[in-house]
């Protein structure tokens, strides 16, 4: 029934906009645009509240809600389309609100049912749209957002693009639109590389759009493969958050950063091993932390449970030898942050094959002892990181042990809390940290900042505010 009504104003709408032009003595394309002028020279409505998110942003939730940059996705007709629905949560995650616009290709590969479901607000589909109001909804589309994404590109979007089309809602609002554009192409890498395509990609190029990608790699087509695939969704979230936020809410931007987190696991045989009890919570949060601060973050995992960050090059790693191993791949930082809880000791032979209880007891187990990550990189005569951090959890004589630790491994500032089981921080949400910061010469005592209980977030957002304040002072 509802549907019935909404196609009937749809056919009315589309017999009014005929009369009108006719009445007028115009072509309905030349009233279309009329139609529009005289929309965009209107003063624009109020921008729509922001949609609701499950995930933690990491855009600034303070300010008025309204505050909180939009996003236009404009999504093209490819079979990267369906990578546009992930795009859709990425961009949410990081606090922006999205809307939703496809081309009549692109529902050829997802629905705008879908992408409205995942945007909180309904897709975007049709110039003469029955559901919005008669008066060149495109144009508010156009002008209500502070980004315009398109993702998929296609060689035809991009086409029109460059020649200035506007025969359906996705080019009239590129065309009516006053906020920058950010495209991210997909295609077969010799559409890419036609003469056309890359006479488009210039013009638009010179017009102030921006890109990000397309990346090398398999083609959706069988044994194809080369330049056109879409970037991925975190490269173009990250890339749309680039352009929206101000340098100054970016201090650690063009600074290298690496965190490990998380427990290592030592195998005794393929089904048992040693660990250390962390979730990772605390290291996870640093790296969206400093992510979110600008820094470029890759971090050393161990096995947890838990969501990639936004916008962070993640490794994932089994046992210290390995974590060790990545982090020296991941040389040179300007930042090392060691949270993870890298199990001390491993089994000298690990079994090749699962070891059996036997009648003459229990197996006896010789164990190493493992390297030690942070004593090693922060000794390191080259490629020493210029601020090397490393965390002490304890459970009794916290700031003694931990200025100890700080002595012994040669970092600059030691995190310490009490892992306690009374404090509850073990794979719990909050912490209480003092933070060490090395004296001079290296030996006498640290300074000691002691912060009040906090959750591993908003920890991991102090934390990156000092590192970021001392990266400021050194210039390092
Ligand atoms: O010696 P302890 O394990 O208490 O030291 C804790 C600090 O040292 C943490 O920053 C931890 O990530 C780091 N660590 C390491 N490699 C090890 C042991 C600890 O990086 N093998």
């Amino acid at each position: 029934m509802a549907s019935l009504t909404v196609r009937k104003l749809d056919e009315v709408l589309k017999d009014r906009l005929r009369l009108r032009a006719a009445r007028n003595g115009r072509s309905v394309e030349d009233e279309v645009r009329i139609i529009l002028r005289d929309a965009a020279e209107a003063p624009t409505a109020a921008p729509p509240p922001p949609a609701t998110t499950t995930t933690t942003p990491r855009w600034p939730q303070t300010g008025p809600a309204i505050t909180r940059p939009r996003v236009t996705l404009i999504i093209g007709g490819g079979i990267a389309a369906y990578k546009a629905l992930d795009l859709i949560r990425r961009l949410k995650e990081r606090g922006l609100h999205v809307r939703c616009v496809m081309t009549r290709a692109a529902q050829q590969f997802v629905t705008p049912l879908t992408a409205g479901a995942l945007a909180d607000e309904r897709c975007y589909t049709d110039l003469f749209d029955p559901q919005s109001e008669f008066d060149a909804g495109h144009i508010r589309l156009a002008r209500d957002t502070d980004l315009i994404v398109v993702a998929p590109a296609t060689a035809d979007l991009m086409a029109k693009m460059a020649q200035g089309h506007a025969d359906d809602l996705a080019t009239a609002i590129l065309l009516a639109t006053n906020r920058p554009v950010l495209v991210a192409p997909a295609m077969n890498p010799a559409m890419w590389s036609n003469a056309a395509t890359r006479r488009n990609v210039a013009q638009l190029a010179r017009d102030g759009v921006a890109f990000v990608g397309p990346n090398a790699g398999e083609m959706a087509e069988a044994n194809e493969a080369g330049v056109g695939r879409m970037a991925e969704p975190v490269e173009i979230a990250t890339a749309a958050e680039a352009i929206l936020r101000p340098p100054q809410s970016r201090p650690l931007a063009g600074r290298r950063i690496l965190i490990t987190a998380g427990p290592t696991h030592e195998p005794i045989d393929p089904v048992r091993y040693i660990a250390n009890r962390s979730s990772g919570k605390q290291g996870f949060a640093i790296a969206a932390a400093a992510a979110a601060a600008g820094a470029e973050v890759t971090l050393i995992a161990g096995p947890v449970d838990l969501d990639e960050p936004p916008g962070v090059h993640v490794v994932h790693v089994e046992s210290a030898r390995d974590m060790l191993a990545a982090v020296e791949a991941a040389l040179p930082a300007d930042v090392a942050i060691f949270a993870a809880a890298v199990a001390d000791w491993r089994v000298a032979q690990a079994g090749a094959q699962k070891i059996k209880k036997t009648a003459s007891g229990m197996p006896p187990l010789a164990l190493v002892e493992n390297p030690d990550i942070l004593a090693t990189v922060s000794r390191l005569a080259e490629n020493r990181p210029s601020l090397v951090i490393g965390f002490a959890a304890e459970t009794e004589n916290l700031i003694g042990n931990a200025t100890a630790k700080l002595h012994r491994k040669g970092c600059d500032w030691i995190v310490a809390n009490d892992v306690s089981p009374a404090s509850g921080v073990m794979g719990g949400d909050r912490n209480t940290v003092h933070l060490l910061t090395a004296a001079r010469d290296g030996k006498g005592d640290p300074a000691i900042d002691s912060w009040p209980v906090m959750t591993k977030d908003d920890v991991a957002g102090a934390l990156v505010a000092k590192i970021a304040e001392r990266m400021g002072q050194t210039n390092a």
